[in-house]
Formats: structure tokens, C-alpha cells, sequence
């Protein structure tokens, strides 16, 4: 039940990212609305807090639990990234989205494989 939660606020998470992208190139007035600034960080602290719940109750912290430490160093890049992608325009702005996405898909393969090195 919390993985569906989880999962919902991940699909959430990025559309409402790449939707403010798309929102900023074109209307940016709209995104000044108070809904608009608030909804990212309620969907953003949800997907948080339902990784979180999914970590104990699976007991991930007994077992081997590196990946989860790789999915949230990645969080802190998705993050951190996408601070620096509406914060900016041109090419850092693209940089740093396309590292934005790099991070979460690279979230995403980790979750599934529970391997960070996934790619060796
Ligand atoms: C952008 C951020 C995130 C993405 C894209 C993401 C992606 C996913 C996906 C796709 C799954 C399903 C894996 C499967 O069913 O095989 C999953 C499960 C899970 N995630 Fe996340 N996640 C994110 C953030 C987090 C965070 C921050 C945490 C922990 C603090 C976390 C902990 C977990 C746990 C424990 C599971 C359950 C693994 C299992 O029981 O199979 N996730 N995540």
C-alpha cells in the first residue's frame, strides 16, 4: 500500500518538476502563484516520507541497505539540481536539468536492482 503511495508521489514529483520547467520557459507569471509554489514541496516532502516508511517497514536497516543510501545521495542531486534549474535560464539551466533527470532515473534503476553499482 505504501509502495503505491510511494510510487504516486514519485510520478508527482516529476511531473510537477518538469511542469514548472515547461511553465517557466513559457508563462512564468503563472508560477508565481502561492499553489504553484507551495504543491512541490508538499509532493516532494510526501515521496520523502513514504521512502522513509518503506525503509522500516521492510527492515531494509537489517539487511543490506547501501542502496538506500545511494537513492538518497541521488535525492539530495535531484534536489539540489533542480534548485539550480529555477534559479537559472539557458545553458546551466539545461546542465543541470538534464543532471536532474540523470539522478532520477538513476533513483528509480536503484530501487528496482537495490544495487547502487547497478552499471558494473
Ligand atoms: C526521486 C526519488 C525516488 C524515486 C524515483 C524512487 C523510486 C522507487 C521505485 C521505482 C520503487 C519500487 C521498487 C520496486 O518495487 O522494485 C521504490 C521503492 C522503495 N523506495 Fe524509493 N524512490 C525515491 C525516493 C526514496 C527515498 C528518499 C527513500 C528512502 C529514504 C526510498 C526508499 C524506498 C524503499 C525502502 C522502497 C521499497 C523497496 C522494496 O520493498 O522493494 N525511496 N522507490
Amino acid at each position: 500500500m505504501i509502495k503505491y503511495f510511494h510510487l504516486t508521489f514519485i510520478l508527482l514529483s516529476v511531473f510537477s518538476f518538469v511542469g514548472r520547467v515547461i511553465l517557466s520557459e513559457t508563462h512564468p507569471a503563472i508560477l508565481k502563484q502561492k499553489a504553484l509554489k507551495i504543491a512541490p514541496h508538499v509532493i516532494d516532502s510526501l515521496l520523502l516520507v513514504s521512502g522513509i516508511t518503506l525503509v522500516f517497514q521492510g527492515g531494509w536497516l537489517g539487511a543490506d541497505f547501501g542502496w538506500i543510501v545511494a537513492k538518497i545521495i541521488a535525492l539530495l542531486g535531484y534536489i539540489g539540481l533542480g534548485v539550480v534549474v529555477m534559479r537559472n535560464r539557458g545553458t546551466i539551466r539545461w546542465v543541470a536539468f538534464f543532471g536532474a533527470m540523470a539522478c532520477f532515473v538513476y533513483i528509480g534503476i536503484v530501487a528496482v536492482t537495490k544495487n547502487a553499482f547497478f552499471f558494473i
